[in-house]
């Protein structure tokens, strides 16, 4: 996969954040991922929820639980988490900025006590210690990765002997050389892999009893109405560049989230629920 530079997509989010502020305000909550919708005339703030719900009822979380948060962005799932199913929570993610709003996220709802975060990259862990961990959680996070193999790895020397993994994300169907394709990936700083190509990689670094789940149908309400939102944002936004209120990264951005409807419902990109278990091999002693 071509490398990405982790500045690079800090940057995107940053330029990227004006946009969130309105979806934010509208939801009345910080996620950052696609809405799972139960039917098509859901509230996209309940929506928003219930993707972290459904992920969260698939790896079963509880309040034993120390869970780490690949790329939290502003901490939604980290203060769902803990104040949800009573886990104490670490949010990793390599912005900034992010983390600031996450840690405003955090004090707002009262789970201080138990959610924290760190500026830390997923394929680094530098702040995550052997063995601390019970579940490595990514919502709409691993799609950034440009070493997946690496990640886990990573994710499974964190993960306790017992530990389990459980993630949500765009993934291509089949290996594709589609320009649209490589299109998102630079305007959304994503690495774009298989989910067959994803599977091998939980394989091959030791994970075991991998459960990969279509929930395409489920969020296909939520590309759509992004969809909908950078058919007005666009043309309006290219106005606004003319006097410097927009970047182009902005613009690139808002068309990319059309490419994902199209690429979507052209059956290229599909978005999949994944758990797995650490697996016995290389246990931690700790
Ligand atoms: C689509 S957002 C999802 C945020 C959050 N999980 C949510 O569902 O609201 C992806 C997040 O992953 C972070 N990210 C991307 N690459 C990362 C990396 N290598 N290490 C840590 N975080 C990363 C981004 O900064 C961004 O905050």
């Amino acid at each position: 996969m071509r490398d990405l530079d982790p500045d690079e997509v800090s940057a995107i989010y940053e330029d990227l954040e004006m946009t969130y502020q309105i979806e934010w305000r509208r939801r009345g909550h910080r996620s950052m991922h696609l809405g799972y919708y139960d039917d098509e005339d859901q509230d996209p703030g309940e929506a928003a929820k219930n993707t972290v719900r459904l992920l969260s009822e698939a790896v079963g979380i509880d309040s034993g639980d120390r869970v780490l948060d690949v790329g939290c962005g502003a901490g939604e799932g980290a203060v769902w988490n803990a104040q949800v199913n009573g886990a104490t929570v670490l949010g990793v993610d390599i912005g900034g900025r992010q983390l600031e709003l996450a840690r405003e996220n955090a004090r707002e709802h009262d789970v201080e006590e138990r959610v924290s975060f760190a500026l830390d990259n997923f394929h680094e862990l530098t702040s995550v210690p052997d063995g601390s961990m019970d579940v490595v959680w990514g919502l709409e996070a691993l799609s950034h990765s440009p070493d997946r193999v690496g990640a886990l790895e990573q994710f499974r020397r964190v993960l306790a002997a017992d530990g389990r993994v459980a993630f949500t994300d765009i993934f291509l169907r089949s290996p594709t050389d589609d320009d649209r394709v490589r299109e998102v990936e630079d305007a959304l700083g994503l690495r774009l892999g298989t989910i067959d190509a994803f599977e091998r990689a939980l394989e091959e670094t030791g994970f075991e009893n991998a459960s990969v789940r279509d929930e395409t149908d489920g969020v296909r309400p939520s590309t759509e109405s992004r969809r909908q939102f950078a058919r007005v944002a666009h043309p309006v936004g290219r106005v606004l560049g003319l006097v410097g209120l927009i970047t182009e990264r902005q613009l690139d951005a808002f068309r990319a989230s059309s490419l994902v409807h199209e690429l979507v419902e052209e059956s290229l990109l599909g978005y999949y629920l994944v758990t797995a278990d650490r697996g016995e091999t290389g246990t931690n002693t700790n």
